[in-house]
């Protein structure tokens, strides 16, 4: 029997059971066809969503608000600059007021040691659900996109199917560590046997990998991690590899730009591919430094993923909205 997630916060990967995930996949996809067939599907009439965006973004923007209008509502863009968050409002005004004003509060917050608690406490005031579009810790409605781009290409059941979750060199700006430790959380309790490499300056929060090793052996998979690109991607299934910063080795962001600068060998190209199974996809969040984190020959080629897991970003979160904000 299907749950009912209404009024259900969505912050951390694990808030919803697999059970509950699988529900949200198997509506995205029925929102996916529809939207193909030019059905429409005004699941959230005159309901609305606030989106408070601490941070800059280009697809969580966009999906939300085009998935709010899609489903019949509507999606309120928000920054910090143009409210009174800076004069003191706190995220009890926030929770108690846009709670009672709005049907679903969507928050972006990823500033290290403040975003999640922010969120949390948001969620603790408000009569509506919270979902998190990234925080420091997660990044849940991308890790939604990316299980769903991963059973359309390489089948439902993922048993058997190996991910390497790599770190990549960047060089403009130190990103989150949200989407690997999402990843690491979530694909363990869909089968998949995942590999994580970093070099040693950039490991993420070892909590989060305790509870991803302890669902992987729950569930019967591999779980390994390594400091090596080349070991991590050979034979994978999929090749997930993105850069993000030295959070958990130094505050410093100069500091963390000199880490960085040691591994600038760390690019996916189509040498880091042939390691990979022949038919092995390449996944990315987006934004990726081109060229520099991931060659343009792999991003734009016949294996990537990328476009793919943008727009089931749309679907994915237009199936959350529907089911805990309705
Ligand atoms: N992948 C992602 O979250 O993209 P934006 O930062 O553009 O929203």
């Amino acid at each position: 029997m299907a749950a009912d997630l209404r009024g259900r916060d969505l912050i951390g990967d694990l808030d919803f059971t697999k059970s509950e995930v699988e529900q949200v996949l198997e509506l995205a996809w029925d929102l996916k066809k529809q939207r193909a067939e030019s059905v429409t599907h005004p699941l959230l009439r005159d309901k609305v969503l606030a989106m408070l965006f601490f941070f800059t973004s280009t697809r969580t923007r966009g999906s939300f608000e085009a998935g709010m209008a899609q489903l019949g509502g509507h999606a309120a863009f928000i920054e910090p600059k143009t409210t009174q968050i800076s004069h003191g409002d706190t995220e009890k005004e926030l929770g108690e007021i846009y709670g009672r004003y709005f049907d679903g509060i969507a928050i972006r917050h990823c500033d290290w040691g403040d975003g999640n608690n922010y969120i949390n406490r948001v969620a603790s005031s408000s009569r509506s659900p919270v979902l998190n579009m990234q925080c420091e810790i997660y990044h849940p409605h991308q890790c939604l996109a990316d299980l769903m781009t991963i059973m359309e290409k390489k089948g439902r059941d993922l048993r058997g199917k190996r991910i390497a979750v790599s770190w990549a060199y960047a060089s403009s700006y130190l990103k989150p560590i949200s989407v690997p430790q999402s990843l690491i959380l979530q694909m363990p309790r869909f089968g998949m046997d995942v590999v994580l490499a970093h070099p040693p300056e950039f490991p993420l929060m070892p909590d989060i990998v305790h509870q991803a090793q302890d669902l992987a052996r729950k569930n019967g998979v591999g779980f390994d991690v390594v400091d090596s690109m080349d070991e991590g991607c050979e034979g994978a299934d999929v090749v997930y590899a993105k850069s993000w910063g030295p959070l958990l080795t130094t505050a410093d962001p100069d500091e963390g730009k000199v880490l960085q600068d040691k591994y600038k060998d760390w690019i996916t190209d189509d040498r880091l591919m042939g390691l990979a199974k022949e038919d092995a996809i390449f996944m990315h969040p987006l934004p990726a430094d081109r060229d520099i984190e991931v060659t343009n020959a792999v991003l734009d080629g016949a294996s990537s993923a990328v476009f793919d897991q943008a727009e089931n970003r749309l679907h994915a979160q237009k199936a959350v909205m529907a089911l805990t904000m309705s």
